[in-house]
């Protein structure tokens, strides 16, 4: 019975009536090194688990825990009846379902709020040009219509993203094998920005090494993931300082960087700027046009070319995102 309980990767326990003759290493570890001939009460301090063990019966009964021992961890705690008033008790560790389960939930969430906001301006304005058709006058009509026309635009620009995050979650197993040449990428992301970046004052500079290999990717996703850091560059850096692309071999992989000088990102944002919707300064970003989706397509992209992404920054001086991506095998 030792060497079967032993085997299991989960904490378990063999209880005879209220005590514990049987412990494996990962109970130990969770409830205490010398469990073994203690009883329930005096090992599990849980209210809601000791409720579960007292009614268990003959049938299996699992129960959901949240702190135990000294873990604060989300636990399945389930028994089984063994023999007479033997039971064998199981604790899972479902930390890592229940985070996704709430990502998901918040992930609605935040989609139908990002939705709801701008659609709220559009019926507001549009109510009020047709109510009051009569006492707006056309310079007032036009600004109205304006803001319908960009609220309209924002909306379709989430909903594009959302649809882009979809299926690029979609093809995540299935990595991308072309050999994809990247000047000619770097090139037309620059271009779409060029009129951005006059408008600010900033010089895009262009710095790739010769004679770059291609990466192993889909031109697609490339273009985009590019995109969205030469557009956060734009819109985060200060106007007036440069965005820097650069390329260049690192190892078996290219080096692709999108500098800015700007406000830059605090330590503890950068692991979550990557999150969906995860803005540092909401009202500042969605005021900027930002509705936090750019970087978790990025990561998303990145993770479906096997690549790495890492984003250095320092508050105050500017933000250098790298992605490393492998070179296409020829
Ligand atoms: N280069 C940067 N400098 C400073 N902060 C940045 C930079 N890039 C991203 N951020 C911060 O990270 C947040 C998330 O960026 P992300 O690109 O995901 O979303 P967004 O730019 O707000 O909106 P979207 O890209 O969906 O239009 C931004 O709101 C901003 O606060
Ligand atoms: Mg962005």
């Amino acid at each position: 019975m030792g060497a079967l309980l032993e085997a299991l990767t989960e904490a378990a326990l063999i209880a005879e009536g209220g005590r514990i003759t049987g412990a494996n290493k990962a109970a130990r570890a969770l409830l205490g090194k010398s469990i073994e001939g203690a009883t329930l009460d005096q090992v599990i301090a849980h209210p809601a688990a000791l409720e579960a063990l007292n009614r268990a019966g003959s049938d299996d009964q699992s129960v959901e825990l949240t702190g135990l021992g000294k873990s604060r961890r989300h636990w399945l705690m389930r028994v089984a009846p063994l023999e007479g008033s033997t039971r064998l008790i199981r604790f899972v560790d479902r930390s890592e379902a229940r985070a996704a389960e709430q990502m998901r939930v918040d992930f609605v969430a935040n989609a139908s709020h990002e939705l709801r906001t701008p659609l709220a301006t559009l019926i507001g304005y549009t109510e009020t040009l047709r109510e009051q058709s009569d006492e707006v006058d056309p310079a007032t009509r036009d600004r109205f219509l304006s803001v319908v026309h960009d609220e309209a635009l924002r909306m379709q620009r989430v909903v594009e993203d959302l649809i882009s995050l979809s299926r690029i979650e979609a093809e995540k197993f299935t990595t991308p094998t072309d050999a994809v040449a990247l000047e000619p990428l770097i090139d037309r992301a620059l271009e779409s920005e060029r009129r951005t970046a006059q408008k600010r004052g900033s010089e895009l500079v262009r710095d790739v090494a010769e004679r770059l290999p291609p990466v192993a990717g889909d031109s697609g996703q490339i273009l985009q993931l590019l995109d969205n850091l030469l557009s956060n560059a734009l819109r985060y850096g200060e106007p007036g300082t440069p965005v820097t692309v650069s390329a260049r071999t690192d190892g078996s992989m290219v080096r692709l960087s999108v500098s800015d000088c700007g406000d830059g990102i605090a330590p503890e944002h950068i692991a979550r700027v990557t999150e969906r919707f995860y803005r540092v300064d909401t009202s500042r970003s969605r005021s900027l046009g930002g509705t936090g989706l750019g970087l978790s397509i990025v990561k998303h992209i990145v993770e479906r070319h096997r690549g790495r992404l890492s984003i250095d920054s320092i508050v105050g001086k500017g933000t250098t995102i790298h992605v490393l991506l492998p070179i296409a095998v020829s």
